[in-house]
């Protein structure tokens, strides 16, 4: 179901209780596409119920696919779906169209997979995006080195292939994408491929958990090189989502800039040392317990500078959360976004809320003030959203949020687990302009 809609915020309260967190996004995104490698049913575990899900399900089943999602009847929100996909019975086309690439960047990890078991692919190439030109010129390169004749014509991408062949691959940037294609093709390609500086986001960790359960041969995920050895066939595998770790952190930041006390569950701290650490250098006081993570706001937080980096430096995905947390900061903090050309989309928004902060190219300057009044405010990104949404639970008084859309694209469930905290949000669904409500529920 697709639902656009507003959040009316009635912010300045601390968060305060239990918060579980959901299945990556960033590794359902991977691992439903690795699950056309084979021609056995999968299942798998822990795949957050949000709509870029829905999406990459409605992939799987203009393939030929099978697939059932199950939701969890019974505990907190945000134990996600258990998915079982059955291989199609008839020929496949392996083809994504445009009607569904325009609605997820990440349908370009279908690429890979598809050209690796069918020989051919045609990619719809993804729709724009508000946080810079993300351009696949390295997906490209590394399928191509592995013998994919490539061209782009008619808005697709049509890769095509007698066999696909190992090889050894150097990424000019370590591109998560690029990284998670080449691994999945290289797992039914001839020979070994030895890749040479890719992500070692612990979402490739989970990829190349999954794709080794299926019989393939990949090591060194998570290091600076990884090897495949390709096989001729990968079988069938159940497999659990890892916990997501951009979801943990921004609900330790919420409830931080709320000055509240919280504990995030279902976490691997692991995956969050950086995010921990600034958090720590603001003065906020942080715990990580064996599969939780316990934070107390400061009163303000120490303003800080924030360099974001390809893991395992400080990640973009928390930036614009991050900013949001450091506008009541005392002094002047400094953000400096790495990964994406332009990631800044939120500081205009969260000026609405009385915010002094200036951006300029890749740089954000935040002159840390005491009081935030809600305002309205509109979400064009997913990450965007949640800054926004933190500003306004900060923000004293009535915040409205619009693009709503775009933080259910990545966030199981936030209105039921912000209510579970304490937060006085309501979520209206919307076809067009609605008034604002004058209570709140
Ligand atoms: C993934 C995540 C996204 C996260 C990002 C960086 C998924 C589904 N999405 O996106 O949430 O923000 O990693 O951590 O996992 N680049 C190129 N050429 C390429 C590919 C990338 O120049 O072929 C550049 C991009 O423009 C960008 C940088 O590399 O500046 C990082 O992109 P990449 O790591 O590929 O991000 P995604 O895989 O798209």
């Amino acid at each position: 179901m697709r639902v656009a809609g507003r959040l009316i915020v009635e912010g300045g309260r601390p968060l305060t209780g239990r918060v579980y967190v959901s299945g990556a996004k960033n590794s359902a995104a991977t691992l439903l596409p690795a699950t056309t490698l084979t021609d056995e049913p999968c299942f798998l575990r822990h795949v957050p119920a949000i709509s870029d899900t829905e999406v990459l399900l409605e992939i799987l089943q203009e393939l030929g696919f099978q697939t059932q999602a199950r939701g969890q009847p019974e505990g907190p929100p945000g134990l996600g779906l258990e998915v079982d996909i059955r291989p199609p019975q008839q020929e496949v086309t392996p083809q994504v169209p445009y009607s569904l690439a325009k609605r997820l960047r990440a349908s370009i990890l279908f690429l890979g997979p598809l050209l690796a078991r069918f020989r051919q692919a045609r990619v719809a190439l993804p729709g724009g995006c508000d946080i810079g030109s993300r351009p696949i010129d390295l997906h490209l390169k590394g399928l191509a080195a592995m013998g994919a004749e490539i061209q782009i014509e008619h808005g697709f991408v049509h890769g095509e292939c007698q066999t696909l062949h190992g090889a050894e691959i150097y990424l000019d940037f370590p591109s998560v994408g690029a990284t998670e294609n080449i691994m999945m093709a290289a797992c039914l390609a001839e020979g070994q491929t030895i890749l040479h500086n890719p992500a070692k986001e612990p979402e490739i960790v989970d990829l190349a958990t999954f794709l080794n359960s299926m019989g393939a041969q990949v090591r060194g995920a998570g290091t600076d090189t990884i090897r495949i050895s390709g096989e001729r066939n990968l079988h069938g595998a159940a497999h659990t989502v890892i916990p997501d770790r951009i979801e943990a952190g921004t609900w330790l930041l919420a409830a931080a800039a709320t000055r509240g006390e919280v504990q995030v569950e279902n976490v691997i701290a692991k995956h969050l040392e950086p995010v921990i650490a600034k958090m720590i250098e603001t003065g906020a006081l942080v715990e990580a317990r064996e599969e939780s993570i316990w934070v107390r706001g400061p009163e303000r937080p120490r303003a800080v500078q924030v360099t974001t980096m390809p893991y395992p430096g400080f990640p973009t995905d928390l930036q614009p959360q991050f900013t949001a947390y450091l506008l009541r900061a005392v002094g002047t903090s400094v953000i400096h976004e790495r990964v994406f050309e332009n990631r800044f989309g939120h500081v205009d928004e969260l000026k609405r809320l009385g915010a002094s902060i200036k951006s300029d190219g890749r740089t954000a300057v935040v002159e840390g003030i005491v009081r935030l009044t809600g305002a309205p405010l509109v979400a064009s990104d997913l990450r965007m959203g949640a800054a926004l949404l933190i500003g306004a639970l900060m923000a004293e008084g009535r915040s409205v949020l619009d693009g709503v859309e775009h933080l259910l694209r990545g966030y199981e469930q936030p209105v039921a687990k912000l209510a579970g905290l304490g937060a006085q949000v309501q979520l209206v669904e919307t076809e067009g302009e609605l008034p604002v409500p004058t209570s709140l529920a």
